[in-house]
């Protein structure tokens, strides 16, 4: 018998801890990731994540909210006891049960075994799956409020950001609120505030806030609508908005974040995201004469291309995707079949952002594939779809009557 062969690396060095206040009696534990290079296993994240959990003090003692990554339990374990909270934690508030944030419970209820712990009513049965969970569990109703130690703190359900038992916790005395992964962000930041950058380096966390909010929560983007008048609601009533990840936001910057959520979901941009496969340049050379066209039009182009010197980040086209206008896909015929490439992006483009209106532009040697992308932009329920067949030889050389035709479809939905 040999033992497995584990091309797999696992995890290992590239994580740090930030502990700070974040208001008098509120305090952020951060787990700062420069390890971790694929969110969910999905996303490219070269920028890395933090991981926040909250300590709130109270006359009786500590309140925890969330906590860190599944591996990492035992760390916040060792912080919260290093500095005296973990003895004097009385309850343990599940913000929802994603283990980027849930995989500590086992070693915190471990440490802290009569801890009661709160959350969606829904949480209580995950907590049982994920963990085996058989302590104290108090199910919180949309509304609802818990008194504990001089503090009142009320409980917002939130279903479908973006996992359907998520909670939002505000403690009103305070003026802070816990969104959980709403109004998160990506970056391995030690900086706390998104108010401790100014000028490129807040433009920066901007994106990488939009990244995330289109990766992690685009494809509940109708949910995040209906939500919308809650989430201001609340936020309008708090000095300070701590997300699960990310920097915390003063009320200002928290609801600047949710117009650009909205403005993102509505697509208000004359943005066309050009995207395209190239295996011999026959293809580019037709999507850049495009994109240069199209600029040339008012449109503001993003062009993203798969090449053989070249390999974007699907994390990111995804994020430009959120709120284009538009996409161009230029693509070659693969083994008689769409490019695999573009299919994949496409495929997870629609499912998290949905897909706007498209122009396919299929390039092609051995027979025309123009049905199979109809099908396959039927089938991913894209806005308004032309798709057009070209010669390699008609791409590199695309006619103006062509990039008139592209623009006129472009033009219809400006
Ligand atoms: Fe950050 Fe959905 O967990």
């Amino acid at each position: 018998m040999s033992a497995p062969i584990d091309r797999s690396a696992g995890g290992g060095e590239g994580y740090s801890i930030v502990v700070e206040e974040v208001k008098p009696g509120v305090q952020v534990y951060k787990l700062v990731d420069s390890k971790t290079r694929f969110f969910e296993s999905l996303w490219e994240i070269p920028e890395g994540i933090t991981y926040n959990a909250y300590v709130v003090e109270t006359n009786s003692g500590f309140l925890l909210v969330d906590g860190w990554k599944r591996g990492f339990g035992g760390l916040l374990v060792e912080e919260l006891g290093k500095r005296g909270v973990l003895s004097r934690v009385t309850h343990l508030i599940v913000n929802h049960m994603e283990p980027d944030h849930s995989g500590s419970i086992p070693e915190i209820l471990s440490a802290r075994p009569g801890l009661k712990v709160l959350g969606h009513p829904l949480a209580g049965r995950l907590l049982r799956d994920f963990y085996g969970f058989a302590g104290e569990f108090k199910p919180v109703q949309d509304g609802g409020v818990l008194e504990e130690g001089g503090l009142r703190l009320r409980f917002l359900h939130a279903p479908w950001l973006h996992w359907p038992e998520t909670i939002v916790t505000h403690v009103e005395d305070l003026g802070v609120v816990f969104p959980c992964d709403v109004l998160g962000g990506y970056g391995a930041y030690r900086e706390v505030f998104l108010r401790q950058l100014s000028g490129e380096g807040r433009e920066r966390y901007i994106k990488l806030a939009k990244k995330y909010f289109a990766n992690v929560l685009g494809h509940y983007r109708d949910f995040l609508l209906k939500s919308l008048p809650k989430l201001r609601e609340v936020v309008s009533k708090s000095d300070v908005v701590a997300p699960g990840h990310g920097l915390v936001l003063d009320r200002g910057d928290a609801l600047e974040i949710l117009s650009l959520y909205e403005k993102w979901i509505k697509r208000e941009s004359r943005k066309i995201l050009v995207l395209y496969a190239s295996m011999y340049g026959f293809t580019r050379e037709a999507a850049t004469r495009l994109a240069k066209a199209m600029g040339e039009q008012g449109f503001e182009v993003v062009v993203y291309g798969f090449s053989d010197y070249e390999r974007p980040l699907v994390s990111e086209v995804v994020s430009e995707a959120m709120d284009a206008r538009g996409l161009l896909v230029a693509a070659p015929a693969y083994e008689n079949e769409i490019y695999p490439t573009i299919r994949y992006v496409l495929d997870i483009i629609a499912h998290k952002t949905g897909c706007p209106r498209i122009f396919f532009l299929h390039v092609y040697g051995w027979g025309s594939r123009v049905v199979d992308a109809r099908s396959m932009l039927g089938e991913l329920k894209c806005g308004a779809i032309e798709v057009v067949d070209f010669k390699p030889s008609a791409a590199s050389t695309i006619a103006d009557p062509q990039i008139k035709r592209v623009i006129d479809f472009f033009k219809e939905a400006a």
